[in-house]
């Protein structure tokens, strides 16, 4: 009889086919597992922190009817806004002013001042827009006339439904000549 040798596992070409085949099952399965977990993980991920990324929304707000405006006569406006950022959502009162010009045009003016962001009020004698922080004037198209404002009055986009008035309310920086959005 014939005595075998004990083969050496170092030797080149020899591997030990069963021990591959179930590492390559286990990694296989950990892969497929890891691929699983990824994909449930990433839209739950984005579901919780997409709101917490978005920017402040800016809805159109309805803020009243067209047979409220006079030809020539700013009106003040009032309205309660509801505003979301991320997860924090607060209802806050906004007041903007609508014009009505001769020529049937409306124009809506943000109710701050360009200088430094007061409120002003349109003096009905004077017929012009007045801010009581520093002295500017406006007219009724919104022009600067007098006072340190740097640019005119900043209009809103607007748009009218069903004679009624809806309005996307931005603010802007004051101080500056040119318009800046906050
Ligand atoms: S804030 Fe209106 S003039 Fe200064």
């Amino acid at each position: 009889m014939v005595a075998m040798e004990p083969q050496d596992q170092d030797a080149p070409g020899f591997y030990t086919p069963v021990g591959t085949r179930r590492k390559f099952f286990q990694w296989v399965t950990e892969a497929a597992a890891g691929l699983i977990g990824l994909s449930l993980t990433i839209p739950l991920v984005g579901y919780v922190i997409s709101p917490a990324l978005k920017r402040r929304d800016k809805p159109w707000v309805e803020i009243g009817g067209m047979d409220e405006l006079a030809a020539g006569e700013p009106k003040q406006l009032d309205y309660v806004a509801t505003i979301r950022d991320g997860y924090w959502e607060a209802k806050t009162h906004k007041a903007v002013w609508a014009v009505k010009q001769s020529d049937g045009q409306v124009t809506v003016f943000s109710p701050m001042c360009t200088h430094l962001g007061c409120g002003y009020h349109w003096d009905t004698m004077d017929r012009r827009f007045k801010c009581p922080c520093h002295g500017s004037v406006y007219d009724v198209s919104g022009r600067v006339l007098a006072g340190p404002a740097p640019r005119h009055l900043d209009a809103l986009p607007f748009k009218i439904e069903q004679g009624r008035l809806l309005v996307m309310y931005k603010e802007f920086k004051s101080g500056f000549t040119e318009q800046i959005e906050l």
